[in-house]
Protein backbone atom coordinates (compact mmCIF):
# COMPACT_ATOMS: atom_id res chain seq x y z
CA UNK A 1 0.00 0.00 0.00
CA UNK A 2 1.39 3.01 -1.32
CA UNK A 3 1.65 5.96 1.50
CA UNK A 4 1.10 9.08 0.17
CA UNK A 5 3.26 12.18 0.74
CA UNK A 6 2.84 15.58 -0.60
CA UNK A 7 6.12 17.84 -0.76
CA UNK A 8 5.79 21.34 -0.53
CA UNK A 9 8.58 23.17 -1.03
CA UNK A 10 6.91 27.26 -0.38
CA UNK A 11 8.84 30.43 -0.76
CA UNK A 12 12.43 31.99 0.32
CA UNK A 13 14.32 29.35 1.44
CA UNK A 14 12.12 26.31 1.27
CA UNK A 15 12.19 25.39 -2.22
CA UNK A 16 16.04 25.10 -1.83
CA UNK A 17 16.18 22.78 1.20
CA UNK A 18 13.03 20.66 0.38
CA UNK A 19 14.76 19.93 -2.80
CA UNK A 20 17.76 18.02 -0.98
CA UNK A 21 14.98 16.37 1.50
CA UNK A 22 13.36 15.33 -1.53
CA UNK A 23 16.13 13.79 -3.02
CA UNK A 24 16.44 11.72 0.27
CA UNK A 25 13.03 10.51 0.36
CA UNK A 26 13.31 9.42 -3.49
CA UNK A 27 16.60 7.34 -2.61
CA UNK A 28 14.48 5.79 0.23
CA UNK A 29 11.84 4.74 -2.25
CA UNK A 30 14.35 3.82 -4.87
CA UNK A 31 17.13 2.39 -3.17
CA UNK A 32 15.31 1.03 0.02
CA UNK A 33 12.28 0.16 -1.48
CA UNK A 34 9.75 2.42 0.65
CA UNK A 35 6.54 2.41 -0.38
CA UNK A 36 5.63 5.77 -1.17
CA UNK A 37 3.43 8.23 -3.94
CA UNK A 38 5.76 11.39 -3.98
CA UNK A 39 3.42 14.47 -5.42
CA UNK A 40 4.84 18.42 -5.70
CA UNK A 41 2.94 20.81 -5.57
CA UNK A 42 3.92 24.73 -5.32
CA UNK A 43 2.53 26.93 -3.04
CA UNK A 44 3.40 31.18 -2.15
CA UNK A 45 4.06 33.77 -4.57
CA UNK A 46 4.38 31.63 -8.00
CA UNK A 47 0.97 29.90 -7.73
CA UNK A 48 -0.42 33.27 -6.67
CA UNK A 49 0.67 34.92 -9.64
CA UNK A 50 -0.23 32.69 -11.92
CA UNK A 51 -3.83 31.11 -10.48
CA UNK A 52 -4.22 34.16 -8.09
CA UNK A 53 -4.30 31.70 -5.53
CA UNK A 54 -1.02 31.23 -2.93
CA UNK A 55 -2.93 27.47 -2.40
CA UNK A 56 -3.76 26.76 -5.88
CA UNK A 57 -6.54 23.54 -6.01
CA UNK A 58 -3.74 21.13 -7.11
CA UNK A 59 -1.78 21.96 -4.44
CA UNK A 60 -4.96 21.87 -1.71
CA UNK A 61 -5.64 18.52 -3.14
CA UNK A 62 -2.29 17.16 -2.79
CA UNK A 63 -1.96 18.38 0.84
CA UNK A 64 -5.75 16.75 1.52
CA UNK A 65 -4.82 13.53 -0.22
CA UNK A 66 -1.41 13.15 1.31
CA UNK A 67 -0.69 10.78 4.69
CA UNK A 68 2.00 13.36 5.30
CA UNK A 69 3.29 16.47 3.50
CA UNK A 70 7.08 17.53 3.91
CA UNK A 71 6.82 21.49 3.97
CA UNK A 72 9.39 24.02 3.48
CA UNK A 73 8.77 27.24 4.42
CA UNK A 74 6.43 30.49 3.76
CA UNK A 75 6.79 34.22 4.05
CA UNK A 76 9.63 37.15 3.59
CA UNK A 77 9.36 40.19 1.80
CA UNK A 78 7.41 38.73 -1.62
CA UNK A 79 4.57 38.53 1.26
CA UNK A 80 4.01 42.08 0.08
CA UNK A 81 2.96 41.29 -3.61
CA UNK A 82 0.37 38.95 -2.39
CA UNK A 83 -2.80 40.56 -0.72
CA UNK A 84 -3.58 40.15 2.77
CA UNK A 85 -6.69 38.39 2.31
CA UNK A 86 -5.16 35.89 -0.08
CA UNK A 87 -2.59 35.18 1.77
CA UNK A 88 -4.97 34.39 4.99
CA UNK A 89 -7.32 32.08 2.55
CA UNK A 90 -4.24 29.23 1.99
CA UNK A 91 -1.81 30.72 5.23
CA UNK A 92 -0.07 27.94 7.09
CA UNK A 93 -2.19 28.76 10.24
CA UNK A 94 -5.14 28.23 9.06
CA UNK A 95 -4.21 24.55 6.52
CA UNK A 96 -2.95 23.58 10.67
CA UNK A 97 -6.08 24.16 12.09
CA UNK A 98 -8.04 22.35 8.95
CA UNK A 99 -5.91 19.29 9.38
CA UNK A 100 -6.30 19.76 13.19
CA UNK A 101 -2.43 19.42 14.05
CA UNK A 102 -2.43 19.52 17.31
CA UNK A 103 0.91 17.63 18.98
CA UNK A 104 3.59 19.42 17.66
CA UNK A 105 6.65 17.19 17.43
CA UNK A 106 10.49 19.16 18.16
CA UNK A 107 13.23 16.85 18.94
CA UNK A 108 15.86 18.54 20.34
CA UNK A 109 19.29 16.16 19.76
CA UNK A 110 23.07 17.74 20.58
CA UNK A 111 24.60 16.27 17.30
CA UNK A 112 28.27 14.77 18.80
CA UNK A 113 30.09 16.40 15.84
CA UNK A 114 28.64 19.53 16.37
CA UNK A 115 29.00 19.55 20.65
CA UNK A 116 32.46 18.52 20.33
CA UNK A 117 33.27 21.45 18.32
CA UNK A 118 32.72 23.52 21.82
CA UNK A 119 33.94 22.80 25.72
CA UNK A 120 30.95 24.60 27.01
CA UNK A 121 28.99 22.43 24.17
CA UNK A 122 30.68 19.38 25.01
CA UNK A 123 30.26 19.64 29.19
CA UNK A 124 26.87 20.46 29.04
CA UNK A 125 25.09 18.72 25.96
CA UNK A 126 26.32 14.95 26.14
CA UNK A 127 23.47 12.83 25.44
CA UNK A 128 20.83 15.46 25.00
CA UNK A 129 17.89 13.61 23.30
CA UNK A 130 14.76 14.86 23.85
CA UNK A 131 11.75 15.52 22.26
CA UNK A 132 9.17 18.54 23.59
CA UNK A 133 5.38 17.94 22.44
CA UNK A 134 3.61 21.25 22.63
CA UNK A 135 -0.28 21.27 21.97
CA UNK A 136 -1.18 23.20 18.92
CA UNK A 137 -4.45 24.15 18.66
CA UNK A 138 -6.14 25.93 21.81
CA UNK A 139 -4.66 27.50 25.08
CA UNK A 140 -4.38 30.64 25.22
CA UNK A 141 -3.77 31.74 21.39
CA UNK A 142 -6.94 31.02 20.62
CA UNK A 143 -9.34 31.07 23.99
CA UNK A 144 -11.77 33.62 24.10
CA UNK A 145 -13.15 36.33 25.37
CA UNK A 146 -9.80 38.30 23.94
CA UNK A 147 -9.43 41.62 23.07
CA UNK A 148 -8.18 45.34 23.85
CA UNK A 149 -10.79 47.37 25.79
CA UNK A 150 -11.44 50.66 27.04
CA UNK A 151 -12.02 51.50 30.81
CA UNK A 152 -13.97 54.02 32.60
CA UNK A 153 -11.36 55.55 33.79
CA UNK A 154 -9.60 56.45 30.04
CA UNK A 155 -6.81 53.40 30.94
CA UNK A 156 -7.58 50.70 28.25
CA UNK A 157 -7.08 46.67 28.86
CA UNK A 158 -5.81 44.13 27.31
CA UNK A 159 -6.98 40.31 28.10
CA UNK A 160 -6.67 37.06 26.63
CA UNK A 161 -8.09 33.65 28.04
CA UNK A 162 -6.34 30.98 29.06
CA UNK A 163 -8.59 27.60 28.35
CA UNK A 164 -8.07 23.98 28.31
CA UNK A 165 -11.04 20.96 27.50
CA UNK A 166 -10.59 17.48 29.23
CA UNK A 167 -10.06 16.31 25.53
CA UNK A 168 -7.54 18.64 24.10
CA UNK A 169 -5.80 17.68 27.26
CA UNK A 170 -5.97 14.26 26.84
CA UNK A 171 -5.05 13.83 23.17
CA UNK A 172 -1.94 15.64 23.24
CA UNK A 173 -0.79 13.74 26.68
CA UNK A 174 -1.98 10.42 24.44
CA UNK A 175 0.64 11.09 21.69
CA UNK A 176 3.31 11.81 24.67
CA UNK A 177 3.00 8.49 26.20
CA UNK A 178 2.65 6.56 23.06
CA UNK A 179 6.22 8.54 22.15
CA UNK A 180 7.56 7.70 25.03
CA UNK A 181 6.89 4.29 24.43
CA UNK A 182 9.17 4.24 21.40
CA UNK A 183 11.65 5.69 23.26
CA UNK A 184 13.16 5.59 26.97
CA UNK A 185 9.70 5.66 28.23
CA UNK A 186 9.59 8.74 30.60
CA UNK A 187 7.08 11.44 30.05
CA UNK A 188 7.63 15.17 31.96
CA UNK A 189 4.81 17.50 31.99
CA UNK A 190 5.39 21.13 32.35
CA UNK A 191 2.65 23.41 33.73
CA UNK A 192 2.25 25.69 35.96
CA UNK A 193 -0.43 24.72 38.23
CA UNK A 194 0.53 26.24 41.12
CA UNK A 195 -1.15 29.46 39.71
CA UNK A 196 -3.01 28.75 36.84
CA UNK A 197 -6.42 26.48 36.92
CA UNK A 198 -5.61 25.24 33.04
CA UNK A 199 -2.66 24.06 34.82
CA UNK A 200 -4.61 22.12 37.55
CA UNK A 201 -6.40 20.74 35.45
CA UNK A 202 -4.27 19.36 33.04
CA UNK A 203 -1.96 17.68 35.70
CA UNK A 204 -5.06 15.88 37.19
CA UNK A 205 -5.97 15.06 33.42
CA UNK A 206 -2.50 13.86 32.26
CA UNK A 207 -2.07 12.17 35.33
CA UNK A 208 -5.48 10.09 35.44
CA UNK A 209 -5.00 8.97 31.81
CA UNK A 210 -1.34 7.45 32.80
CA UNK A 211 -3.49 5.96 35.55
CA UNK A 212 -5.80 4.15 32.59
CA UNK A 213 -3.46 3.66 30.43
CA UNK A 214 0.12 4.17 30.71
CA UNK A 215 1.14 2.52 33.71
CA UNK A 216 4.64 1.31 32.41
CA UNK A 217 5.67 4.89 31.45
CA UNK A 218 7.05 7.02 34.14
CA UNK A 219 5.35 10.25 34.80
CA UNK A 220 6.83 13.44 36.63
CA UNK A 221 5.28 17.13 36.65
CA UNK A 222 6.98 19.97 36.48
CA UNK A 223 6.54 24.26 36.77
CA UNK A 224 7.40 25.97 33.48
CA UNK A 225 9.75 28.38 35.41
CA UNK A 226 11.89 25.47 36.29
CA UNK A 227 11.42 23.48 33.45
CA UNK A 228 13.27 26.72 31.91
CA UNK A 229 15.87 26.24 34.28
CA UNK A 230 16.64 22.49 33.61
CA UNK A 231 16.35 22.90 30.04
CA UNK A 232 19.73 24.82 30.12
CA UNK A 233 21.41 23.19 33.46
CA UNK A 234 20.84 19.67 32.65
CA UNK A 235 18.45 18.84 29.38
CA UNK A 236 19.90 15.22 29.42
CA UNK A 237 17.32 14.18 32.35
CA UNK A 238 14.47 14.67 29.63
CA UNK A 239 12.72 11.73 27.36
CA UNK A 240 9.75 13.62 26.47
CA UNK A 241 8.01 16.94 27.86
CA UNK A 242 4.41 17.78 27.14
CA UNK A 243 3.06 21.18 27.78
CA UNK A 244 0.60 23.71 26.43
CA UNK A 245 0.98 25.72 23.25
CA UNK A 246 2.16 29.02 24.87
CA UNK A 247 5.02 27.27 27.41
CA UNK A 248 5.64 24.88 24.34
CA UNK A 249 6.53 28.10 22.19
CA UNK A 250 8.95 29.45 24.69
CA UNK A 251 10.56 26.41 25.88
CA UNK A 252 10.85 25.14 22.03
CA UNK A 253 12.98 27.57 21.29
CA UNK A 254 14.96 28.05 24.47
CA UNK A 255 15.48 24.44 23.68
CA UNK A 256 16.37 24.82 20.11
CA UNK A 257 19.70 25.86 21.04
CA UNK A 258 20.91 22.84 22.33
CA UNK A 259 21.29 21.55 18.67
CA UNK A 260 23.53 24.52 18.01
CA UNK A 261 21.76 26.37 14.68
CA UNK A 262 17.93 26.81 13.60
CA UNK A 263 19.40 25.23 10.10
CA UNK A 264 19.12 22.15 11.97
CA UNK A 265 16.04 21.47 13.61
CA UNK A 266 13.07 19.57 12.57
CA UNK A 267 9.60 19.45 13.32
CA UNK A 268 6.38 17.19 12.73
CA UNK A 269 2.47 18.57 13.77
CA UNK A 270 0.21 15.53 14.17
CA UNK A 271 -3.81 15.40 14.05
CA UNK A 272 -5.86 12.98 15.15
CA UNK A 273 -6.13 9.20 14.50
CA UNK A 274 -8.69 7.86 11.94
CA UNK A 275 -10.24 4.87 12.09
CA UNK A 276 -7.69 3.15 10.02
CA UNK A 277 -5.30 3.72 12.93
CA UNK A 278 -3.80 6.70 10.58
CA UNK A 279 -2.74 10.25 11.23
CA UNK A 280 -2.25 13.36 9.07
CA UNK A 281 1.14 14.51 9.71
CA UNK A 282 2.80 17.96 8.33
CA UNK A 283 7.13 17.87 8.30
CA UNK A 284 8.73 20.52 8.40
CA UNK A 285 11.52 22.34 9.31
CA UNK A 286 11.83 25.16 11.99
CA UNK A 287 12.96 27.63 10.28
CA UNK A 288 11.22 29.94 8.47
CA UNK A 289 11.87 31.57 4.43
CA UNK A 290 14.91 33.30 5.45
CA UNK A 291 14.96 35.92 2.88
CA UNK A 292 18.17 36.87 3.93
CA UNK A 293 19.91 34.25 2.44
CA UNK A 294 17.13 32.96 0.17
CA UNK A 295 18.18 32.18 -3.38
CA UNK A 296 21.89 31.68 -2.84
CA UNK A 297 21.80 27.89 -2.06
CA UNK A 298 23.59 28.42 0.97
CA UNK A 299 20.83 27.43 3.41
CA UNK A 300 21.29 24.43 5.83
CA UNK A 301 19.34 21.59 4.40
CA UNK A 302 19.63 19.40 6.80
CA UNK A 303 16.09 20.90 9.16
CA UNK A 304 14.21 19.89 6.26
CA UNK A 305 15.99 16.51 6.18
CA UNK A 306 15.83 15.85 9.43
CA UNK A 307 12.16 16.18 8.91
CA UNK A 308 12.52 13.30 6.65
CA UNK A 309 13.66 11.23 9.52
CA UNK A 310 10.86 11.86 11.68
CA UNK A 311 8.60 10.94 8.61
CA UNK A 312 10.13 7.82 8.19
CA UNK A 313 9.73 6.88 11.85
CA UNK A 314 6.22 8.05 12.15
CA UNK A 315 4.20 7.69 8.84
CA UNK A 316 6.47 5.72 6.62
CA UNK A 317 6.61 3.08 9.40
CA UNK A 318 10.32 2.60 8.59
CA UNK A 319 12.45 2.94 12.31
CA UNK A 320 15.31 0.92 10.64
CA UNK A 321 15.39 3.93 7.75
CA UNK A 322 14.99 6.16 10.14
CA UNK A 323 18.24 5.48 11.90
CA UNK A 324 20.13 4.88 8.85
CA UNK A 325 19.47 8.39 7.82
CA UNK A 326 20.11 9.57 11.22
CA UNK A 327 23.36 8.08 10.79
CA UNK A 328 24.14 9.23 7.39
CA UNK A 329 23.34 12.94 8.85
CA UNK A 330 26.01 12.28 11.98
CA UNK A 331 28.26 10.67 10.09
CA UNK A 332 28.45 13.35 7.01
CA UNK A 333 28.98 16.30 9.90
CA UNK A 334 31.61 14.11 11.10
CA UNK A 335 33.11 14.17 8.19
CA UNK A 336 33.62 17.85 8.20
CA UNK A 337 30.65 18.89 6.24
CA UNK A 338 29.58 22.38 7.20
CA UNK A 339 26.88 25.11 5.43
CA UNK A 340 27.99 28.21 6.63
CA UNK A 341 25.59 28.54 9.52
CA UNK A 342 27.21 25.55 11.28
CA UNK A 343 30.87 26.45 9.41
CA UNK A 344 33.72 27.08 12.05
CA UNK A 345 36.59 29.32 11.05
CA UNK A 346 38.77 27.49 8.72
CA UNK A 347 36.08 24.97 7.44
CA UNK A 348 35.06 24.80 3.99
CA UNK A 349 31.55 26.14 3.47
CA UNK A 350 28.89 23.57 1.64
CA UNK A 351 26.53 24.65 -0.37
CA UNK A 352 22.64 23.58 0.20
CA UNK A 353 23.22 21.04 -3.09
CA UNK A 354 26.93 19.99 -1.95
CA UNK A 355 25.30 19.32 1.98
CA UNK A 356 22.54 16.91 -0.01
CA UNK A 357 25.53 15.31 -1.59
CA UNK A 358 26.98 14.54 1.69
CA UNK A 359 24.15 12.49 3.49
CA UNK A 360 23.70 10.90 -0.07
CA UNK A 361 27.41 9.85 -0.18
CA UNK A 362 27.30 8.95 3.74
P1 LIG B 1 13.92 32.48 9.71
O1 LIG B 1 13.92 31.15 10.37
O2 LIG B 1 13.44 32.52 8.31
O3 LIG B 1 15.39 33.10 9.77
C1 LIG B 1 16.04 33.47 10.99
C2 LIG B 1 17.57 33.52 10.77
O4 LIG B 1 18.08 32.20 10.70
C3 LIG B 1 17.98 34.20 9.49
O5 LIG B 1 19.17 34.94 9.69
C4 LIG B 1 18.21 33.06 8.52
O6 LIG B 1 19.14 33.36 7.52
C5 LIG B 1 18.71 31.97 9.46
N1 LIG B 1 18.31 30.65 8.95
C6 LIG B 1 17.06 30.13 8.98
N2 LIG B 1 17.04 28.93 8.41
C7 LIG B 1 18.30 28.67 8.00
C8 LIG B 1 18.92 27.59 7.31
N3 LIG B 1 18.22 26.50 6.93
N4 LIG B 1 20.24 27.66 7.04
C9 LIG B 1 20.96 28.73 7.41
N5 LIG B 1 20.43 29.79 8.07
C10 LIG B 1 19.12 29.76 8.35
O7 LIG B 1 13.03 33.43 10.63
P2 LIG B 1 12.56 34.95 10.38
O8 LIG B 1 13.62 35.71 9.71
O9 LIG B 1 12.03 35.38 11.67
O10 LIG B 1 11.31 34.82 9.38
C11 LIG B 1 11.41 34.96 7.95
C12 LIG B 1 10.06 34.62 7.34
O11 LIG B 1 9.76 33.25 7.54
C13 LIG B 1 8.90 35.39 7.95
O12 LIG B 1 8.06 35.82 6.90
C14 LIG B 1 8.22 34.38 8.84
O13 LIG B 1 6.85 34.65 8.99
C15 LIG B 1 8.46 33.11 8.07
N6 LIG B 1 8.38 31.89 8.89
C16 LIG B 1 7.76 30.80 8.32
C17 LIG B 1 7.71 29.59 8.98
C18 LIG B 1 7.03 28.42 8.32
O14 LIG B 1 6.80 28.42 7.13
N7 LIG B 1 6.71 27.39 9.07
C19 LIG B 1 8.30 29.43 10.33
C20 LIG B 1 8.99 30.60 10.81
C21 LIG B 1 9.01 31.79 10.11
MG1 LIG C 1 8.20 30.38 18.48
Amino acid sequence: NMIKVAVVGGEGIGPEVTAQSRRILGWFATRRGVPMALREAQYGLIPYLATGKVLPEDTANAMDEADAILWGATGGPETKEVPAEARKAGGLLSLRQKYDLYANLRPIRANPALSESSPLKARILKDVDFVIIRELTSGIYFGEPRGIEKLPDGQRRGFNTEQYTTSQVRRVARSAFELARTRRGKVCSVDKANVLETSVLWREEVTALRAEEFRDVELSHMYVDNAAMQIVRDPAQFDVMVTGNIFGDILSDCAAMASGSLGMLPSASLGPVDRYGRRKALYEPVHGSAPDIAGRGIANPLGSIQSVIMMLRMTLNRPEDADLLEKAVDLALANGARTADIAEAGMRKLSTKEMGDAVLAA
